[in-house]
């Protein structure tokens, strides 16, 4: 049975376009925890555009589940993580033009560098996670690097424009899994699932965790305005 893990960073992105402490990621990852969500994901970006510091400390203070850190894996956030001891780990790409992570990590150019991460990440107790794109052998080199689990992208999966796109690309994350089930790894996916789009992974056992944000903030918005309207409603009146 596959669980979800709720990845807050965009409410963080609501907070900062008023750069106030409404609304606030950590209150929210509590509610994620009550409805049944079993992990709690944040980014600590390099440039702090939604996740911050306090967050991420205060996430750790209070997370009951299971708290993953993703990061780019560069010394400054390796040296939080170590400070901070999330349960886990997840290790993306991260250019600082991007509006979101844009694809998987290429393990296979830097393998060494990427085994030295995850061993000072694990000496602490850390799990780690390798973000990869549905490809096999950047699965195996993950594995190969001492990865606990791999984080299969379906960015490319959820942005297809046409259903044989879509069937192609899942295609892509099928045979990926299926052909690195031989690996002692765990395997959860994520990146653009949305109420629609993850019916297909119904088909995929071998995917234990999902990993969710932007979708479900954005209906976290919608199916909660009516009942933030009728109170403001209320308030206002009797004037
Ligand atoms: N997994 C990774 C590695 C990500 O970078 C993101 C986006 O922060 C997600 C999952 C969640 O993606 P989304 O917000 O589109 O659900």
């Amino acid at each position: 049975m596959a669980h979800l893990a709720v990845n807050v960073d965009h409410v963080a992105t609501l907070r900062q376009a008023r750069g106030g402490n409404d609304p606030d990621p950590v209150l929210a990852a509590g509610l994620a925890e009550l409805a049944g969500a079993e992990g709690i994901i944040c980014h600590l970006r390099e440039d702090r555009r939604h996740i911050n510091d306090r967050d991420l400390r205060l996430l750790r203070q209070m997370i009951k589940t299971k708290l993953n850190m993703e990061m780019a894996a560069v010394d400054e956030m390796v040296s939080i993580a170590l400070e901070v001891r999330p349960d886990m780990v997840t290790l993306v790409p991260e250019k600082r033009q991007e509006l979101t992570t844009e694809g998987g990590l290429d393990v296979m150019a830097r393998p060494d560098y990427y085994k030295g991460v995850v061993e000072r990440l694990k000496s602490a107790g850390i799990a780690v996670s390798f973000f990869v794109d549905p490809d096999p052998e950047q699965v195996r080199e993950a594995y190969r690097c001492g990865a606990d689990i791999v984080e299969i992208h379906t960015g490319h999966y959820s942005e297809a424009k046409t259903e044989a796109e879509a069937v192609e690309r899942f295609r892509r994350i099928e045979t990926t899994v299926v052909s690195v089930s031989d690996l002692s790894l765990g395997i959860s996916a994520g990146h653009g699932l949305n109420y629609l789009n993850i019916e297909a992974f119904e088909a995929l056992p071998q995917i234990t965790e999902y990993s969710i944000g932007h979708s479900i903030v954005s209906r976290a918005v919608l199916v909660g305005f009516e009942r933030a309207v009728q109170e403001m409603v209320k308030l206002v009146k009797d004037f």
